[in-house]
Order: C-alpha cells, then sequence, then structure tokens
C-alpha cells in the first residue's frame, strides 16, 4: 500500500511494524510541556503518519505531561488493528518543565494507568521502562526492583510485552534475566554511536533497537559530509541520516519525531532511500571526525 514497505519490517513483541514509525514526543509545546501550539495540526500529523502506513508509534505521558497521549486518543482513536502504541514510564514532570524520576512501584503502577487512561487502551503493547538512574543518559543502577513492577503488571494483563529505555548493556543483561525484553530503545544517531556494539548484540537475538534522537533531538544533526552526500543522491540530509540507520542494522526500529507535516513526509520518504556503499563508508566518518553535534538533553 506504501513506500514504507521499501525499508522492510521487523518483529517487535509479537507483532511485525514496519521500520519506520513516528515519534510523538514533539507534539507537546516547547520544552515538551503543555499543549501544542497548534492542536489541529498536531492531530494532522498523526492521522498522516496512520495514512502514510505507520504502524508504530512512540509516546509517553510524560510527554505534556498527559498532553500528547491525549491528542493521539483524539486524533487516531479507535486505533487501527496493526497500530502498536509502545510508552515509556519512569518519570514525571516538575511545575518548572524538569524531569524527575518516578521510579517506586506506586508512581510506575500510577504511569501505567495514566498511559491506559489518556490513551484510551485496556492494555499497552509495549511499555519501556526507561531508566532515570541517569536522567541524560544511561546510568548504572539495578533495574530488578522496577521491572519486578513491570512484570507484575504484565502478569495483571495491563501490559504485553516490555522494553527497557536508556540503559547500559550491563542492565540489559539484567532485565533479560528478570522478563522477556522485547527491545531496547536508547539514544544512538549519525554522530552518537556509543551502542554499536549493544546494537549488533540485540541483532543476533532478534531483539529490536530503536534509536532516539535518529535526527539529533533538540539540536537537528549538522555536518558538512552529511548535506555533501544528500546532496550528491537528490535526498535532504535528514533523509540521509535516517537511511543511514536503516542500513546500519535490520533491528533498528525509527521514531523519528515532527510536529510538522511537512517533516513528516520527507523523513518517511527516507523508506525509499538506499545509499551507494561509498555514501555509507563517508557517512560511517562523521563520528570518528567528530564533526557535528547532536543534543542532549
Ligand atoms: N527514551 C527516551 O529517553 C527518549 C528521549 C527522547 C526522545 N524519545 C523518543 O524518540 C522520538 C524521536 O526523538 P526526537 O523527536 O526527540 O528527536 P529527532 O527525531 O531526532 O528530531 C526531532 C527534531 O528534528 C526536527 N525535524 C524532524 N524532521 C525534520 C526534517 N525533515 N527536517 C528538519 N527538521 C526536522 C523536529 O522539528 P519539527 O517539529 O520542526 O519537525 C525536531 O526538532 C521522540 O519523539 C520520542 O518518542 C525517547
Amino acid at each position: 500500500m506504501t513506500t514504507l514497505n521499501k525499508a522492510g519490517t521487523y518483529k517487535l513483541g509479537h507483532r511485525t511494524v514496519n521500520r519506520l514509525g513516528y515519534g510523538a514526543m514533539q507534539l507537546a509545546g516547547p520544552g515538551v510541556f503543555g499543549p501544542p501550539k497548534d492542536p489541529a495540526a498536531a492531530r494532522a500529523v498523526l492521522r498522516e503518519a496512520i495514512a502514510a502506513g505507520v504502524n508504530h508509534i512512540d509516546t509517553s505521558d510524560f510527554y505534556g505531561p498527559h498532553v500528547t497521549n491525549q491528542t493521539i486518543r483524539e486524533a487516531l482513536h479507535p486505533y487501527p488493528d496493526d497500530l502498536v502504541i509502545v510508552t515509556k514510564i519512569s518519570a514525571r514532570r516538575g511545575a518548572d518543565a524538569s524531569w524527575i524520576p518516578a521510579m517506586s512501584p506506586q508512581e510506575l503502577t500510577q504511569a501505567l494507568h495514566d498511559n491506559l487512561r489518556n490513551l484510551g487502551l485496556d492494555a499497552i503493547e509495549v511499555v519501556n521502562f526507561r531508566s532515570m538512574h541517569g536522567i541524560h543518559g544511561p546510568a548504572e543502577g539495578s533495574i530488578e526492583p522496577q521491572l519486578t513492577v513491570l512484570a507484575d503488571l504484565q502478569r495483571k494483563g495491563l501490559i504485553r510485552h516490555i522494553g527497557l529505555s536508556n540503559v547500559t548493556a550491563t542492565q540489559v543483561a539484567e532485565g533479560r534475566s528478570i522478563c522477556d525484553i522485547v527491545c531496547v530503545q536508547n539514544q544512538y544517531n549519525l554522530a552518537h554511536r556509543d551502542d554499536d556494539a549493544m546494537i549488533d548484540a540485540l541483532a543476533r537475538d532478534g531483539i529490536p533497537y530503536v534509536p532516539f534522537f535518529p535526527l539529533g533531538g533538540f539540536t537537528p544533526l549538522q555536518s558538512s559530509t552529511l548535506s555533501e552526500v544528500a546532496k550528491r543522491i537528490g535526498a535532504t540530509p535528514m533523509q540521509v541520516a535516517l537511511a543511514w540507520l536503516l542500513r546500519r542494522s535490520p533491528n533498528i526500529l525509527l521514531i523519528p519525531g515532527t510536529s510538522s507535516v511537512g517533516h513528516l513526509r520527507e523523513n518517511l520518504a527516507a523508506a525509499e532511500l538506499e545509499l551507494p556503499d561509498d555514501a555509507m563508508e563517508a557517512l560511517n566518518g562523521i563520528a570518528a571526525r567528530s564533526e557535528t553535534h547532536a543534543a542532549a538533553h
């Protein structure tokens, strides 16, 4: 039905999704806080994504907070049968828009119920435990207490599958010893490649790796090499950044975020882009030369 098929599919839990999906974080207000400037435009982005064949949407109730999930519900409920909505829990927002760890059993349970209510679901297909041992990047520390809570919610039928986010390789191993982990969502893009070994290890076991900030996040990727490659092959830099991720490993599922229908169309068209070997080689060199910058928040 759509050109999204050209990027292929991958198994996520017991569902199969297109490798190009959509991340909904950009639909909240500035700083991922409060309502969008134009709620109708936010709903239009979601409807356009579904019309284009997207069947994997990443969200969280701490985007807004609540606003992004409510927007998804308003735009898309009742949901298409093939849509997989993935959320994440473990944080709450301060009145000043700060990100505050909320990892106690009560807070995790409350967060799950907030997601269910605001999305209008009886169960959520995939819930990522987003470690807040480090707020802006992975930090060691046991995740056993939190995963025990998620596994209990899974036994109650409120969560179908469990994933991890913002985690180290040690935490992935610990998580997999406690319950089935169906995906890992960490920061990774052309310029930020700390997880190279993790991606390859997960690929060997058939587990999806879902890079967040695939376009650089709050400070979109900028690189002369990226611009040169894009110009040479007649694509935009953002399309090339996504195509590089698609070619990097078959277990990578993309959730680029945007608040704009125009950018959404541009990003989804990356499914059709096949990077030639010499372009791949040039792009591989970017991180080594540290000529780009990606945002950390
Ligand atoms: N697990 C975690 O801790 C975590 C953390 C961050 C994000 N996430 C998830 O990952 C998803 C993706 O990350 P992200 O949205 O933060 O960052 P991203 O996808 O790397 O980039 C989004 C930024 O790029 C801009 N953009 C998008 N498409 C563009 C295009 N074609 N041309 C120019 N600019 C473009 C967006 O602005 P416009 O709105 O103007 O297009 C926005 O500023 C999020 O939506 C969220 O679901 C997870």
